[in-house]
Formats: C-alpha cells, sequence, structure tokens
C-alpha cells in the first residue's frame, strides 16, 4: 500500500501566514503538521509516500527532504494549480499504479492515527474506506449520508443539513477511484472534488466502506484549529530538560527543554515545549504553549499559544493568550497598557505594544 498526501492548495483561512508559507508547515508542538501525517502512515506500516505540491513546494521539500528522517521515502509530485483534491489524486496515477493507496489530507491532524483504519481496509476488500467524525458544523466540510450501515450519499460543503458525519481528510482507496475521477466534472467552486469522485464509486456499484472516528480529529485550517491541535500533543508530553533552568526558575508540569535552551528567573508552567537555543528570561510560559527554537522571550507572560522559530517577545505587561505568532516576528511594549492581547502574526511581522 501506498500513501499521498495533498500538500498544495492555498490555506487562505490561514493568512498571513499562508502569504509567506506553507500552512502544512505550521508547527504543532515544534513539529510541522505535515510530519504527523508522514508518521501517521509510517505507523500503519506505510512508507513509500507521494505528497503533491503546490506553489509552497521548495518550503515542503525542503522541510521533509527524501523522507528517510522520518522513516519514509518521499516522491514529490508537482500541481500546476489547486484544481482539487481529486486533481492532486489523478496526477498521482503514475506514482500509485496498481497499489491501493491512503490519501491524507496534508492539513489534517488525527491524534490516534491510522492503524486501525488501514488494517480494517485492508481486510475488508473494499474498493474505498472512508473516515467519518461527527461535527457541530458540517456546512464547511464534505459530509456522508448512511442508510443504517450504508454509505448512500456524499455531498461537499452541504448547503442545507443533510448529516452531520462529516468526511475526515483521511480516505483509503483502490486504482478504480481513477475511472470514478475521469467521469466526475469540477465543482461551482471550480474543483474536482474528491467527494464527488466517492459518490461516482458508489454510483458505479463499487463498495465504499466507513470507519467512524471516535477520538479527536483537527481539520487544521484555522487559528484556533492549531492552537487545538497543539494543546493535544502537549498533553502528552513527558518532561525532557536538555537545556538549562537556573536556581532562580521553576519547571511545574511537563515540560520539554530542548538543547542549548535557557530558562532564566522564570516560570514554565507545563505542558510546555521550548525549542533548542530559545531563552527565557524574568517570563511566564503558561499551560499548552510551544516555543520554537532561537526565540526569545523576555519580561513577558504567555499561555495557549505557539510562538514559531526565531521571534522576540520583550517586555510585554500583559500576558500573551490563544495566540500564533510566525517566524522572524517581534512583540514588544510600547504605552499605555492595554487589557488583553490577542495576535494573529505573520512571519516577519514587527509590533509595537500599545
Ligand atoms: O479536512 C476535511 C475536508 O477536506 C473534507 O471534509 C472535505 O470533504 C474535503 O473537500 C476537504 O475540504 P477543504 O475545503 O478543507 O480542503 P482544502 O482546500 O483545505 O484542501 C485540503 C488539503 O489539500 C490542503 O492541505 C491543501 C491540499 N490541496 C488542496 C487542493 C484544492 C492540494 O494539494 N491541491 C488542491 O488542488
Amino acid at each position: 500500500m501506498k500513501g499521498l498526501i495533498l500538500s498544495g492548495g492555498k490555506g487562505t483561512r490561514l493568512r498571513p501566514f499562508t502569504y509567506t508559507g506553507a500552512k502544512q508547515l505550521v508547527p504543532v508542538a515544534n513539529k510541522p503538521v505535515l510530519f504527523y501525517a508522514i508518521e501517521d502512515l509510517v505507523e500503519a506500516g506505510i512508507r513509500d509516500i507521494g505528497i503533491v505540491i503546490g506553489d509552497t513546494g521548495d518550503q515542503i521539500r525542503a522541510a521533509v527532504g527524501d523522507g528517510s528522517r522520518l522513516n519514509a521515502q518521499v516522491t514529490y509530485i508537482p500541481q500546476e494549480a489547486p484544481l482539487g483534491l481529486a486533481h492532486g489524486v489523478k496526477i498521482a496515477r503514475g506514482f500509485i499504479g496498481a497499489e491501493s493507496f491512503v490519501l491524507f489530507l496534508g492539513d489534517n491532524f488525527i491524534r490516534d492515527g491510522i492503524v486501525s483504519e488501514v488494517r480494517h481496509f485492508a481486510e475488508r476488500a473494499l474498493n474505498c474506506q472512508i473516515m467519518l467524525h461527527r461535527v457541530e458544523h458540517p456546512e464547511n466540510l464534505g459530509v456522508a449520508v448512511l442508510d443504517g450501515d450504508r454509505v448512500v450519499r456524499l455531498v461537499e460543503k452541504p448547503r442545507e443539513f443533510i448529516s452531520n458525519l462529516a468526511l475526515v481528510g483521511i480516505y483509503m482507496f483502490d486504482p478504480h477511484i481513477f475511472e470514478a475521477i475521469e467521469q466526475i466534472k469540477p465543482s461551482p467552486r471550480g474543483e474536482l472534488e474528491i467527494t464527488d469522485a466517492i459518490q461516482q464509486l458508489l454510483d458505479m456499484g463499487y463498495r465504499v466502506g466507513h470507519q467512524i472516528v471516535k477520538g479527536h480529529w483537527i481539520d487544521t485550517g484555522k487559528v484556533s484549529d492549531m492552537l487545538d491541535a497543539n494543546r493535544l500533543v502537549l498533553e502528552t508530553i513527558e518532561t525532557l530538560i536538555e537545556g538549562a533552568v537556573d536556581g532562580g526558575s521553576k519547571v511545574i508540569g511537563g515540560a520539554i527543554i530542548e538543547a542549548g535552551a535557557q530558562v532564566i528567573d522564570s516560570v514554565i508552567r507545563g505542558p510546555v515545549i521550548i525549542g533548542a537555543n530559545t531563552r527565557i528570561e524574568r517570563a511566564f510560559v503558561g499551560p499548552f504553549t510551544a516555543i520554537g527554537h532561537d526565540c526569545l522571550i523576555t519580561h513577558a507572560e504567555i499561555e495557549n499559544s505557539i510562538v514559531m522559530e526565531n521571534s522576540q517577545i520583550k517586555n510585554v505587561r500583559d500576558r500573551i493568550s490563544d495566540s500564533l505568532i510566525g517566524r522572524f516576528v517581534e512583540v514588544s511594549q510600547s504605552p499605555p497598557v492595554p487589557k488583553t492581547l490577542r495576535l494573529m502574526l505573520g512571519d516577519h511581522s514587527q509590533v509595537g505594544v500599545l
């Protein structure tokens, strides 16, 4: 079985980050969200992985390389434009050949991995297996309608409510999906939809099974989703302190403090991860916060946030909370004092706080 990860697309909901970077490379607990997809595939025994890339392909290539670091063997498949998920599959036909494969959307995060789903698919001789998750707002996703245990209908971003069972962005196919893709037309948003291709499989009489995902699944399209995923991963970390924590500092709860990091006169209240060579001085880093490598946090307080590498937060009196801060960002204090700060700052931003 092979793996196919879609990492092209536009990422409009994560602007401004996606003006300069691939949304699949936004870090969750200091690791790009895309790496979790690769690890999930490898854990399920799938090491031969194709990655469909678009405009941000160079960044994806630089981050993932040949995949060997993640125990995978990666082949890149450039997509000329984001013409839809089914288009991404169509152009990967040469890579997939006659094998079955897992299609994994590069911005999807699933806490419990896909080992049991892959096994289920292999055991049942299905042509396709979808994964479903009950959601409150299905209108922005694809949904499936079941009749008893049978999948009978799939609709992409339904205007009217037909089901609260959303399609998780992880699918299993045999090569019949290529036949189905040949039959479908672009949707009103101008894309070849994988949801329509699966409906086409049903219409052609192929066997489409499903699994309901009970654990956490996150489509990391928005800032709040990134913070949720960050929280889920940090909840599971075990303390590992490789950096230096001075006598004036306190580390409470689970914390990873990477090599070369320094914690001086500060409180770290886990779960927290602090990247290599980052300096935390006279600061509070609160629960569910990931600070990337080579950052500086001084005379500041931050919780429930992601700070990407090479950024600085200096002399900020109010606690920063629920924030996603890009790379090479500088946040510093200037008077007078506001009550709280909610920040969404792209790479290379510079902010003088009032
Ligand atoms: O996350 C689950 C949802 O993903 C499903 O419920 C929907 O049925 C499915 O259509 C998809 O919806 P989105 O609108 O969220 O898909 P998005 O455009 O965000 O693309 C998902 C990933 O695929 C993302 O990493 C970008 C990549 N992509 C997207 C397109 C349209 C490509 O690589 N090429 C493309 O042409």
